[in-house]
């Protein structure tokens, strides 16, 4: 009898051990990512890339959209560190008042790391990388573009996009830059457009009553603005793309389609598909891999006279 009750427990341990390592597998990694908000066509392509990548890899992720508010975005890390995520990645939609948050972040040792857009503070030690574009760059190469276009003479209206935000700040830097060896290219109006479709319009709007005719050309800080402003100098009477010549900065697929419509003259490349790089750099972290502090991704520029044959290949 009691050797029955025996071999009776030691084939149910068996069985239990069994089943407790069948279907359990190594431990998901999870990461928390706090995305900016869905502003833009760009933003929608790079959160696509994000959440299909992590599906790919068998990767749990926790998103949340930050809807443009710090505040939201801020929220969303500190309930990342309470549920004690492994990785934690960010876009961060100003580049000011981390410092905070991301101390948090690492007392609790989590590391961070950056996607698309930098902080701006003094401790470095408080991300891993900052993987996305380089910005500066990007407004030079839509400066040369337009200085060569307008043979170094134009009355330039500027779309900037949010306010306090990395692309802001670099790609005026940048184009500004390039702009100052040309005393014919001047800058008569420069505002903030939020980086969306419908402030892009409304701030166009002004720029045309208070500008009208005198304007040359257009320097969007992204498509979507540029898009925007397209409807405006319509409405205003003027040919987008003829009477003012327009370069913005994604090369989303609607910027190809307005090339062809011959309304946008070129578009300088920011690639939105961060998705793998972001999960290599999670992967290699958690492997205990070393990871450069800086990843910049590469990017081109696409003048109208090449959108028809390039717009089948684009990806967003
Ligand atoms: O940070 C990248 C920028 O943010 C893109 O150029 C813009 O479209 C987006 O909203």
């Amino acid at each position: 009898m009691f050797k029955r009750k025996a071999v009776f427990l030691l084939a149910l341990a068996f069985v239990l051990a069994l089943g407790s390592s069948v279907g359990a597998g190594p431990k998901k990694i999870v990461v928390g990512f706090a995305q900016v908000g869905a502003e833009s066509g760009w933003r929608t392509a790079n959160t696509e890339s994000i959440i299909s990548e992590a599906k790919k890899r068998g990767i749990e992720l926790m998103f949340v959209d930050g809807q443009q508010q710090q505040a939201n975005q801020i929220k969303a890390i500190r309930s990342f560190i309470e549920q004690k995520v492994d990785i934690i990645g960010f876009s961060p939609v100003v580049t000011t008042g981390w410092e905070q948050v991301l101390r948090e972040a690492k007392r609790a040792q989590i590391p961070v790391i950056l996607t698309d857009r930098a902080v701006d503070c003094e401790d470095e030690s408080l991300w891993v990388t900052l993987i996305g574009s380089d910005f500066v760059e990007e407004g030079r190469r839509a400066a040369r573009w337009l200085v060569e276009k307008m043979n170094g003479q134009a009355n330039i209206v500027e779309l900037q996009g949010t306010i306090g935000s990395a692309p802001t700040i670099d790609r005026k830097k940048g184009f500004e830059e390039v702009i100052a060896a040309y005393p014919g290219m001047k800058i008569i109006r420069s505002k903030y457009g939020d980086f969306t479709r419908s402030k892009g319009k409304e701030v166009m709007e002004e720029f045309l009553r208070a500008e009208g005719n005198k304007i040359d050309a257009l320097f969007a800080h992204n498509d979507d603005m540029a898009i925007g402003a397209i409807q405006a100098i319509e409405y205003y009477g003027l040919r987008p793309g003829v009477d003012i010549i327009i370069v913005s900065i994604d090369a989303i697929r609607a910027a190809f389609e307005a090339m062809i419509e011959g309304k946008l003259n070129c578009t300088v490349e920011c690639n939105p598909l961060l998705g793998p790089l972001f999960f290599d750099a999670v992967e290699a972290i958690m492997a205990g891999r070393p990871v450069p502090k800086r990843i910049v991704i590469e990017e081109g520029i696409f003048p109208q006279e090449v959108a028809r044959d390039v717009l089948p290949t684009r990806r967003y």
